[in-house]
């Protein structure tokens, strides 16, 4: 049994850690209601989460979505909940009113035919007016870029020579091509799942040889059992899922105080 005193010098270190805003909150929040705000930004949506106590922070991160954009509650708050660990978190809708939802995807809407609707010119130019409103608006002077699903395409975009974005993190990207991955420059972090066809042990294998022998600052992780989606959308009751939504979130997290 830990003594009491044990227990006054862990409890006073954890205050101390909490004082220097340190990881105040590295849980990942799957339920409840969002506390950031939306904004009508040149035309855009942009879903704002502060962090505590602050309206903007100097190293703040650009939240990529996947198809279910920002209606999704799953979307917002983990964009919440990457904002508790003390980064200003800025998340455009990047299809002007017209994500997915989830029930629509369930009855089979047609997502070749969606997907033409929203074109990756069309998808950079709203990326690329988000960094400049961070930049100029927001006086952000660092930006780390989070891509799930879809968005795991558009972030190593942005990763290139000047492409605006310092650090990125992705999940379960689809529609990944070896040309983005090969053109990456600034320090990625990658989270594969071994249910994801969409990016499957191979291509995560493929990146990491791409990326180290470019010189690349990267990270890696495969989660067992873990399907397209994991980082977003689980089945909190099967444990395999659960852990790697809360693994993957800690290691965005982590990599962002790191290299951001
Ligand atoms: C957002 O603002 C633009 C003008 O900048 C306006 O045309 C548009 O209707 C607004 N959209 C929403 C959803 O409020
Ligand atoms: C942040 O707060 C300051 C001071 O209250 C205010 O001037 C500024 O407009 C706010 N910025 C945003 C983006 O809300
Ligand atoms: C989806 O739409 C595309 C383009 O219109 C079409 O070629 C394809 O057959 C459709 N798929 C299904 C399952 O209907
Ligand atoms: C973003 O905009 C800048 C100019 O502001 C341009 O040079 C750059 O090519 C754009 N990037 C993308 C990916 O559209
Ligand atoms: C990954 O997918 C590619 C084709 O898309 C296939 O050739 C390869 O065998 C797959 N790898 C695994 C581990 O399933
Ligand atoms: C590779 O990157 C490391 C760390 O940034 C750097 O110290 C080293 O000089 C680089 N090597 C080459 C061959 O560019
Ligand atoms: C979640 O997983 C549990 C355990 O396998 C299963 O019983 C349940 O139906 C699943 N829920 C959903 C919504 O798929």
């Amino acid at each position: 049994m830990p003594s009491l005193r044990n227990v006054l010098v862990g409890l006073a270190s954890i205050g101390s850690a909490l004082a220097a805003g340190s990881y105040p909150s590295l849980k990942v929040r799957n339920a409840g209601v969002p506390v950031g705000q939306l904004k009508n930004v040149s035309g855009i949506q942009i879903y704002h989460s502060y962090p505590p106590g602050r309206n903007t922070s100097a190293k703040a991160i650009l939240f990529v979505t996947d198809i279910y954009g920002v209606p999704l509650l799953q979307n917002q708050l983990l964009a919440d909940s990457l904002a508790s660990n003390d980064y200003l978190v800025i998340m455009p809708d990047l299809f002007a009113g017209d994500a997915v939802s989830v029930e629509e995807q369930e009855a089979g809407l047609n997502l070749t035919e969606w997907r033409a609707l929203h074109p990756t010119p069309e998808i950079d130019r709203i990326i690329n007016t988000t960094i400049g409103y961070m930049r100029s608006k927001l006086d952000v002077e660092k930006i780390g870029g989070v891509g799930y699903c879809f968005g795991g395409k558009y972030v190593p975009r942005f990763l290139k020579a000047s492409g605006g974005i310092d650090a990125g993190f992705i999940a379960h990207p689809s529609a990944l091509t070896e040309g983005e991955i090969s053109a990456i420059k600034a320090p990625v972090s990658i989270a594969a799942g071994t249910l994801d066809a969409a990016f499957n042990a191979t291509a995560k294998s493929r990146a990491e040889t791409i990326l180290n022998s470019n010189n690349v600052t990267f990270q890696s992780n495969l989660y067992f059992a873990a399907p397209h989606g994991f980082a977003v959308r689980v089945n909190q009751s099967i444990p395999q899922q659960a852990y790697a939504k809360q693994a993957s979130f800690v290691q965005a997290v982590t990599w962002f105080d790191s290299w951001l």
